[in-house]
């Protein structure tokens, strides 16, 4: 075995030649186990990888770019037409149903994310988001997760022997409080076997303009998720991908950690994705109309004939406020995260040698760290690093041919996310949504008249509509409900 000295020295040669010899700055100051620990973050570092990284990314700031022509996308919309034929919405929902009964599909959630817009200082799954129980982001799915197997485990087995399993991504930085909590509310009701958690891989963080990785304190390096585009990856690394074979599953419902709305287990978008004539049945997403050009959503569009999303920030604006003839919004598909993602996908895009690489996006944050000179703790006021990140939906022009189907939703429905602590996506705009939703639902389920409306129209009460009462308005007919009272709160 190579000696503590001789690893330093190897170690310490090979970060000089990449310019990152700053890193074993304070080393003499460690204790033994912080410097063999250090030294081992070190030798881990893809110091090629990354310089090339740094010259594209870091040093420099690269324009947006968009691969080919952009086109608006044909959805498979609400109205239940798809480029102005009509298609069998009934037909594919059937067909999801039995994907469904017969275990087919597992739930993903993506909860790696650092939070940090919502200024929330814990896994975001954590976060309450029932609009009057207040109940965590993470119990809003387990109790969709539960409402499905319900649903359709009676029908097959008598009674309920249908297992979902639920696989939840998490981060170096979040994994041991994401499965602490889980422990701590019993798995939400879930069995423990059927939750899987592991944790996406990470990047180091880079000193903006220099690309010199940060040190989080003088015997760390500072490392931020690698994005949700790690998952793709960290689904096969982490066995998850066996697992789901073993268990017969070939179908993963993805979703994101911050929308309690969530169908995480939708049976119509299922039958699409995998029986639609022009899907690949690979990789599949879900949209809603965007409400205003502005919304910070990306954008599912064609570009150069293939399916894909434009981020907000990277579309140009021109093309955010175009319109067509009628006034509506040329592209209007806002992506909501919501995806259906083969089990074989996943393991044909880890099948070659290295691998596949998605591309990467660069964000100026601020990253508190340890300093260059003196390894005091240093919390900068404005951007002073980049971070960079992979994104899932670039994985969508990998689709076989680039055919991969897009669905309609409606908003109210299915997205009614918790991003900012204020305003646009803030918990206050998501309980409004639910009580919307709630308020439809009754409406359409003819029980509109208990719900106490305002003089502008809108619900004058705080609704909350759990899953395991209703999947679907029509679950609430026949329901008796009392009239709802001004102001009040209530769990339907
Ligand atoms: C995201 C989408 C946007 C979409 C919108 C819908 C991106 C880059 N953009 O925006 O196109 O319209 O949601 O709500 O995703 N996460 C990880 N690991 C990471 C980073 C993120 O698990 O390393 C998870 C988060 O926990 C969260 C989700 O990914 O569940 C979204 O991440 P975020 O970066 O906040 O994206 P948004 O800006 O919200």
């Amino acid at each position: 075995m190579a000696s503590a000295a001789a690893t330093f020295d190897a170690v310490k040669t090979n970060l000089d030649r990449a310019g990152q010899g700053h890193l074993l700055a304070f080393y003499a100051r460690l204790s033994g186990a912080e410097q063999a620990a250090l030294l081992a973050q070190c030798a881990a570092l893809d110091l090629a990888g990354l310089s090339g990284l740094i010259e594209k990314y870091v040093k420099a700031k690269p324009a947006a770019e968009v691969a080919g022509a952009i086109e608006p996308v044909h959805a498979y919309g609400l109205d239940g037409t798809v480029n102005g034929k009509s298609y069998d919405r009934a037909g594919y929902l059937a067909k999801g149903e039995a994907l469904i009964r017969s275990g087919k599909a597992a739930c993903f959630t993506v909860a790696g994310g650092q939070g940090s817009r919502l200024g929330y200082d814990g896994p975001k799954g954590c976060y309450p988001g029932g609009a009057v129980s207040g109940k965590p982001l993470f119990a809003c799915i387990a109790d969709w997760i539960l409402a499905v197997q319900q649903r359709y485990g009676s029908r097959i087995y008598g009674g309920g022997g249908l297992v979902i399993p639920w696989y939840i991504m998490t981060s170096p930085q979040n994994h041991e409080a994401t499965v602490a909590f889980f422990r701590q509310h019993r798995f939400f009701g879930l069995a423990e076997a059927d939750v899987m958690f592991f944790p996406q891989g990470v990047m180091p963080s880079m000193e903006l303009g220099t690309g010199r990785i940060l040190l989080s304190s003088p015997g760390e390096i500072g490392l931020n998720p690698d994005g949700h585009g790690g998952s793709l990856k960290a689904l096969w690394s982490s066995g998850a991908i066996a697992d789901m074979e073993r268990r017969g599953v070939e179908e993963i419902c993805y979703t994101q950690i911050d929308n309690p709305l969530v169908r995480a287990i939708d049976p119509l978008f299922l039958g699409l994705h995998r029986f639609a004539p022009d899907s690949s049945g690979e990789m599949s997403s879900k949209m809603v109309r965007k409400a205003h050009a502005a919304e910070k959503v990306g954008v599912l569009c064609k570009v150069g004939g293939k399916t894909a999303v434009v981020e907000y920030s990277d579309m140009p604006e021109t093309l955010s406020k175009k319109t067509n003839a009628d006034g509506q919004l040329t592209f209007d598909a806002g992506s909501i995260a919501v995806h259906v993602i083969s089990v074989a996908f996943v393991r044909k895009l880890n099948a070659g040698a290295g691998g596949f690489s998605l591309p990467y996006h660069r964000a100026e944050k601020k990253v508190a760290h340890a300093d260059f000179v003196t390894g005091q703790p240093v919390s900068p006021e404005k951007p002073n690093a980049i971070k960079l990140e992979t994104f899932v939906f670039d994985a969508l022009p990998l689709c076989e041919g680039g055919r991969s189907i897009v669905l309609e939703t409606d908003r109210v429905d299915e997205f009614a996310p918790i991003k900012n602590a204020e305003g646009a996506d803030s918990p206050a705009t998501c309980r409004q949504i639910q009580t919307r939703r709630a308020s439809n639902w009754l409406a359409k389920a003819g029980l509109g008249g208990v719900v106490p409306m305002s003089a502008g129209g809108e619900p004058d009460c705080v609704l909350e509509l759990p899953p395991t009462t209703a999947l679907y308005p029509e679950d609430l007919r026949g329901l008796s409900v009392a009239k709802i009272a001004a102001g009040e709160k209530r769990v339907l």
